[in-house]
């Protein structure tokens, strides 16, 4: 299993570091356009494999796609992140071209892989490799909703005073502030829905809170995150690697389902061999519904900034 990680910069390294510790990997080449940069993150992270006990060979490489020929899965994080007081749809100008370079170079050398998209804003990126790359749907996936959900479970364990591993819920919608639909209603504790715990203003605020995750640490870091997006990009690569037909809330190219059509956005998938191997439909309540279009509406008004 090989898998291809562009753009060296903190949330590919964290990728690239998750994946390899998580041992299920032959290769990871992590690639970036800085010279010598990829090679260095490269070289340090295969100093951890000893310490660390992991086998994946990590190869680094400056802009040179022949290595990361016969990729099964490639991610890619290049482009700029945000500042504080930024939105992910500001990136947009800068990001679109480098993704759209970046992912037929990918295509090049691996024509039949399948491609994770972590770059910002990230609902709208996977919609222009979905327009640009003529592949099918399931082999294009857009990482949000597994970061977009990690964060809601950490918010919701803060409210219970219980620990996460306690808790369970879900995140759809589009990957930012604003279009982001946490499901608080259908939240849980050991299967017993959170509201018979938490006050509604305090549910609230845990969806508020979960909304602004990625800001909230945008402004503490003065640049966007990385270790919970490496991790939560892990998930989905071990997810395809091995075959786990394991539910992810990604970002994919809908076509009717949720009502919505014409755009990628977070919805409820499994994964395995395959990339995104169904699109799960859930009942949604007529208020999680207008959120979904409402968040839809906003996806596919930044998807109409995109030179296609
Ligand atoms: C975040 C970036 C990866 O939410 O979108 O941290």
């Amino acid at each position: 299993m090989k898998v291809t990680v562009v753009g060296a910069g903190a949330v590919g390294a964290s990728c690239a570091e998750y994946i390899a510790i998580k041992n299920f990997a032959s290769e990871v080449v992590l690639l970036d356009i800085k010279e010598g940069y990829a090679e260095g993150k490269a070289m340090d992270l295969m100093q951890t494999a000893s310490l660390n006990g992991f086998d994946t060979k990590i190869v680094g490489s400056t802009n040179d796609y022949s290595k990361t020929a016969g990729s099964d899965i490639v991610v890619i994080t290049s482009g700029i992140p945000r500042k504080p007081g930024m939105t992910r749809e500001e990136l947009i100008g800068i990001n679109a071209g480098i993704v759209k370079t970046v992912s037929s170079s990918l295509l090049e050398h691996s024509p039949d892989t399948i491609f994770i998209i972590v770059s910002n804003p990230m609902d709208t990126m996977t919609y222009l490799v979905h327009k640009t790359l003529d592949i099918p749907k399931n082999r294009i996936i857009g990482m949000g909703g597994a970061l977009d959900s990690a964060r809601f479970k950490y918010r919701l364990a803060e409210a219970l005073a219980a620990p996460i591993s306690d808790v369970d819920g879900m995140v759809i919608g589009g990957h930012s502030d604003k279009g982001m639909v946490p499901l608080i209603g259908h939240a849980t504790r050991n299967s017993l829905k959170v509201s018979e715990f938490l006050s509604e203003e305090r549910m609230s605020q845990v969806v508020e809170d979960t909304k602004v995750g990625g800001a909230t640490l945008t402004k503490l870091l003065g640049t966007s995150a990385w270790y919970a997006p490496g991790a939560a990009v892990s998930g989905l690569v071990q997810a395809i690697a091995c075959d786990q037909k394991k539910m992810f809330p990604c970002s994919t190219y809908l076509e009717g389902e949720y009502g919505l059509k014409d755009l990628c956005i977070g919805v409820p998938v499994i994964l395995g061999k395959n990339g995104i191997e169904k699109v799960v439909q859930m009942e949604l309540t007529a208020a999680e519904q207008a959120k979904m279009e409402e968040s839809a509406a906003g996806v596919t008004k930044t998807n109409g900034l995109l030179d296609l």
